[in-house]
């Protein structure tokens, strides 16, 4: 695609009630939405009118009840894999994207699930390959202690190589099902893992045909040193969290750079940041509406998610109107986020109380408040300087943030041809400009 017509990708970052973290506490807002079927489907429906990309949904497999948590809407949610299916029904187009840890799991059922996604949704199935950053989690999966980084990101390299060679465990025709002459599979076409590794050892064949996609499109999201090179080696999709742009820029620079090291076309790479945005027909409103959320910030909610996102360190002993106190590189969380969110605090002197204020809504990822054409300007500028390639949406509430998005911030992009106005393709595949990957089964053929 030359650049005059190249396009920009949109997914619908969905959590919950909203990604403001008082945003449960709105007026506008169904405080027990996260888990509505109905309520979701509205959500995929209108993105999906919007034309967006793909819909997204984060995960934990643990609950959140650290201290201050009885405040967050996020200690409950349902498992994405389970509400997917059912969102597949009510849509046609729209990609449907599932956050699924590594850390926690076996590659077989992750494999086999993502593939049935894909066969289920005619093509719309997206995993959210995620080493967990939750500490809590390890203890609902027989240890004691969570995984540490960089073993985590060891794991997830062999877990992404059993999925992806599960996944090439038939071709797309090997199921003749011929009744007249009796033979149900083809076996000259099978290939089977046979996979023994430091982690795993996965035997195959998967039971579940060759997918849509032939692979489900895999999306990577941690940007510490060992994230991206991950991310390098195995993401169609990279998801970052970034608050300027020259962050953006550089972080997009480096990836693109790496993709090309590890043998990949970086246009098969898509770098999609973060944007946390309140719209409104007018500067005021959207101001007003931004204004009423903070107001619901309770402190203590708002300490216990600035702890979470610093790598799960525990803030009570600090004053809120104190200084960041100094924080030891996190192995239990997100070194990334760690460090930029330590860095804000830094450059602009903000206390424990400024800081949750300043990422109540958008955790750090760019935030932007205003009008439609504030909201458009600053895509554009990421997406033509070489920041980004699209963004994961994050509306502040739901679902009046998706509904504004789309009616407002969604045509204002089609006007200016940086969005499209239909969809052209059926697959996930299709709408982000990705190849279907060739089948290696040949070299691993028993
Ligand atoms: C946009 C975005 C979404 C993420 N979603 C999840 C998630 O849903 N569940 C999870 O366990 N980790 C999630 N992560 C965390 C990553 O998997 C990874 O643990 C983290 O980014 C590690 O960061 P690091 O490489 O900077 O240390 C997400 C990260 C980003 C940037």
């Amino acid at each position: 695609m030359s650049a005059s017509t190249r396009q920009m990708h949109l997914g619908a970052f969905l959590m919950e009630t909203g990604h403001h973290v008082a945003a449960w506490r709105h007026p506008s807002v169904q405080a027990d939405a996260g888990t509505s079927l109905r309520a979701n489907i509205a959500l995929a429906q209108a993105a999906e009118k919007a034309c967006f990309d793909a819909i997204f949904f984060a995960d934990n497999v643990a609950a959140n009840v650290a201290p201050g948590a009885t405040r967050v809407a996020r200690s409950d949610r349902l498992d994405p894999l389970t509400l997917l299916p059912a969102l597949a029904v009510a849509t046609d187009r729209i990609g449907l994207v599932a956050t699924v840890t590594t850390s926690y799991n076996e590659p077989y059922h992750v494999a086999r699930k993502f593939a049935s996604l894909d066969v289920l949704s005619g093509g719309r199935a997206g995993w959210n390959l995620v080493t967990s950053d939750n500490a809590a989690e390890a203890q609902n999966f027989g240890r004691a202690e969570h995984i540490g980084h960089a073993e985590r990101y060891e794991r997830a390299h062999e877990f992404y190589q059993v999925v992806t060679g599960l996944w090439d465990s038939w071709d797309d025709e090997s199921f003749s099902r011929d009744k007249t002459t009796g033979v149900y599979y083809d076996a000259s076409t099978l290939s089977v893992l046979n996979h023994r590794g430091k982690h795993f050892s996965v035997a195959g064949p998967l039971n579940v045909p060759r997918s849509p996609q032939g692979w489900p499109v895999v999306i990577q999201a941690g940007s510490s040193e060992a994230g991206r090179n991950l991310a390098a080696h195995t993401a169609d999709v990279v998801f970052t969290a970034h608050s300027n742009l020259a962050s953006a820029q550089a972080f997009y620079g480096d990836m693109k750079k790496r993709a090309i090291a590890a043998g990949r076309a970086p246009d098969q790479m898509k770098i999609m940041p973060g944007i946390s945005v309140i719209v409104a027909e007018s500067e005021s409103e959207a101001q007003e509406r931004f204004l009423e959320l903070q107001s619901l910030v309770d402190p203590e909610a708002g300490v216990a998610m600035l702890a979470r996102m610093l790598g799960n360190f525990d803030l009570s002993a600090y004053p809120l109107d104190g200084p960041l106190p100094e924080l030891p590189l996190t192995d239990s969380g997100q070194r990334s986020r760690q460090a930029l969110l330590t860095a804000l605090a830094g450059s602009e002197q903000l206390t424990i109380r400024d800081l949750y204020l300043r990422i109540a809504a958008g955790r750090g990822h760019h935030a932007v408040v205003g009008t439609a054409k504030r909201v458009a300007d600053a895509m554009q500028e990421w997406f033509e300087s070489d920041a980004a390639d699209g963004f994961n949406v994050m509306p502040a509430d739901l679902p009046d943030g998706l509904t504004r998005f789309c009616e407002l911030v969604v045509p204002e992009l089609q006007r200016r041809g940086l969005f499209r106005t239909r969809y052209t393709g059926t697959t996930l595949r299709d709408h982000l400009g990705l190849r279907k990957p060739a089948r290696s089964g040949a070299q691993r053929a028993a």
